[in-house]
């Protein structure tokens, strides 16, 4: 059988490869190794339980604050003897957080050739995201095997001159997540608190350059909306940066529409959102699953690297002056014809089915045949 390594260490990436792990692990042919840098620890741990992934491998390296820096040297440190001693035929890496890049490098030093899940994506503007922009291109340069999630991404790539062969459009792996966790009589006492005859604001903000003003003045926005009228409620799972923490619980002290909850289990949360009538983010991921979910999505950045979704209509780029946000949240609010040409949009990022493409790519690949 032959190895395959998957290292990862924040929720999202949990979210994303669990599909992957899983397809792997009913394959006969393969075998996976469950590598966690623990970048992220209670948020990671939800998203594994909600899977059953019990990782081989835990580094534990979450420290309250911690830096670009620390997580990046201990990642390198630790990953080197488990990779060296494991010696898989291939290690998988998702996305663009400081572990995929620091498991990328870790991979390369030991001459394991990297698979990287959800390649492509591009803004092309340095610090937006910070520093995710970066870590996904330079995991790109040091890649063997690209899995792009649409036909865009293939063409980022291409562009930057990345060997066609070696290409593959999979899909999005988080509407494979998706197929798994969301049913119709869900129930959870987090919709308890709510009054069903109002419409729900489904919130979450955490990226590093909107921490501080941004954000301040982002959340301010709902909050003025949700206190001018009485249609409306909010739940906002709150993101455990401190930061985060500090700025989301003083903006919403007394207003008794928002209900700031710990971060949601993933199967919550995908049932929450369906259950929602639109969302305000500026996550990566939830990007991708809304459309699935038909829900429209006012995303809190002035940049995306998902605009396919923008292309099909879902999402709405607002950044973050109040002003813009106050307005497009109004607009879906009262304008039923703007909600439903959102909210009918198409899902641009796959079918549901990317972990078996990836599985049967990789396989072709060791047997030394075009995939
Ligand atoms: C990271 C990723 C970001 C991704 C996000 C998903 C990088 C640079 N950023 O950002 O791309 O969108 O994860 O959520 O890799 N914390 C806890 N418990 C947890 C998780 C986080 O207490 O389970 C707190 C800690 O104080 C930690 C802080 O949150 O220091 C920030 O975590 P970190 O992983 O550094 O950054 P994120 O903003 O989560
Ligand atoms: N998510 C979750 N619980 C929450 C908020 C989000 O499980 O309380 C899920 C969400 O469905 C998506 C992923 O976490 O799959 C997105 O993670 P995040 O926004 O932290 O990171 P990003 O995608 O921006 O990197």
């Amino acid at each position: 059988m032959q190895r395959i390594m998957t290292i990862f260490g924040t929720r999202p990436e949990a979210i994303k490869m669990a599909p992957i792990i899983k397809a792997l692990e009913a394959d006969l042919a393969l075998k996976p190794i469950v590598v966690v840098t623990g970048q992220h620890k209670e948020m990671l741990a939800t998203a594994l339980a909600a899977f059953h992934i019990r990782p081989d491998y835990n580094l534990h390296l979450m420290k309250k604050n911690q830096t670009l820096t620390n997580i990046t040297v201990g990642a390198l440190t630790k990953l080197a003897p488990i990779i060296k001693e494991s010696r898989p035929a291939v290690t998988l890496v998702h996305g663009d957080t400081t572990t995929t890049l620091a498991a990328t490098i870790a991979a390369f030093y030991q001459k394991i050739p990297v698979g990287h899940v959800e390649a492509g994506l591009r803004t092309y503007s340095r610090y937006d995201p910070y520093p995710e922009e970066i870590n996904r291109q330079v995991t790109d340069v040091i890649s063997s095997l690209y899995f792009a999630p649409t036909e865009r991404a293939r063409q980022n790539l291409l562009q930057e001159h990345h060997h066609a062969e070696h290409i593959y459009v999979t899909g999005n792996t988080a509407i494979d997540a998706l197929r798994h966790t969301v049913y119709p009589d869900y129930h959870s006492s987090v919709l308890d608190q709510i009054d069903p005859a109002k419409k729900l604001l489904l919130v979450t903000m955490h990226r590093r350059e909107n921490q501080g003003v941004p954000m301040r003045k982002a959340l301010q926005a709902i909050k003025e909306i949700l206190l001018s009228r009485d249609d409306v409620e909010m739940i906002f799972p709150v993101h455990l940066s401190q930061q985060v923490q500090h700025i989301a619980r003083e903006i919403f002290a007394d207003v008794p529409q928002a209900h700031l909850t710990a971060p949601l289990d993933v199967i919550d949360f995908h049932n929450l959102t369906a259950k929602s009538y639109l969302i305000l983010t500026d996550s990566g991921g939830i990007q991708e699953e809304a459309p699935s979910l038909h829900k429209p999505v006012l995303v809190l950045r002035d940049t995306t690297e998902r605009p396919e979704g923008v292309a099909a209509g879902t999402l709405k780029l607002v950044g973050t002056d109040p002003a813009t946000i106050k307005k497009a949240l109004t607009t879906l609010l009262d304008d039923q014809q703007q909600y439903a040409t959102m909210a009918r949009a198409q899902n641009p990022y796959g079918d549901g089915h990317a972990a078996e493409r990836i599985v049967t790519i990789l396989k072709n690949y060791l047997n030394g045949r075009k995939a």
